[in-house]
C-alpha cells in the first residue's frame, strides 16, 4: 500500500512539471506523438518514467523498442481519462472489491481503469503502431495479467517476456 501511496505522490507532482519534449520526439513520430498527448499529463509524465527505465534496462538493439513500449503501454487510458478524484476512488474501490470490481464494467470509468491493456492494445492495432512487431501489442495487451503466458511463436517468445518483465518492473516503482 505504502508503494501505491508513493506513486501516487509521484504521479501528482509530475503534473507540475513540463513533459520532456525532447524525450517524445526522439521516439515518436508525428503520429504517434499525436496519439500519445491525448493521455493525461498524470499518465504522460508516468509513461515517460516507464520509457525511460525501461530504455536504461533494455538490450542494447531494442532501446528504442523498449522505450515505445513505455510510452504507450497505458495508451488505452486515453480513451476515457481519469480526473485525479475519480482515479483515488477506483483504485480504492479495486483494492476492496479486487476482482469484483468487473461487476461495474459496465461504467466507462471503470472499464478503462480495469481493461486498459487490451483497449491500447487495439488502439495501436487500429493506428498500425507495432505493425512489424506484433508480440508488442501483445505486451501491452497483457501488462496487468499477472498469470498470462505468451502463445505466440517460439521464437518471439523471449523477446515478449523480457519486454514483460522489465514492463512490469518498471510500472511498479514509477
Ligand atoms: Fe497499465
Ligand atoms: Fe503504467
Amino acid at each position: 500500500m505504502l508503494g501505491r501511496v508513493k506513486q501516487f505522490l509521484i504521479s501528482i507532482s509530475g503534473t507540475f512539471k513540463r513533459l520532456d519534449e525532447d524525450y517524445l520526439v526522439e521516439h515518436l513520430d508525428k503520429s504517434q506523438l499525436t496519439l500519445f498527448l491525448k493521455l493525461s499529463k498524470i499518465d504522460a509524465q508516468h509513461s515517460i518514467r516507464v520509457a525511460k527505465a525501461m530504455e536504461k534496462d533494455a538490450p542494447e538493439d531494442l532501446k528504442h523498442l523498449y522505450a515505445g513500449i513505455g510510452l504507450f503501454h497505458d495508451i488505452g487510458k486515453c480513451r476515457r481519462p481519469l480526473s485525479i478524484a475519480e482515479k483515488v476512488a477506483i483504485v480504492l474501490a479495486h483494492a476492496m472489491l479486487k476482482e469484483k470490481l468487473k461487476r461495474f464494467l459496465k461504467f466507462k470509468a471503470v472499464e478503462t481503469y480495469m481493461e486498459h491493456g487490451r483497449i491500447g492494445a487495439e488502439i495501436l492495432e487500429g493506428r498500425g503502431i507495432f505493425y512489424d512487431v506484433p508480440w508488442v501489442r501483445e505486451v501491452v495487451r497483457y501488462h496487468h495479467d499477472m498469470y498470462y503466458s505468451y502463445l505466440g511463436e517460439s521464437d518471439t517468445e523471449s523477446l515478449f517476456n523480457g519486454a514483460m518483465n522489465s514492463l512490469r518492473l518498471a510500472d511498479n516503482e514509477n
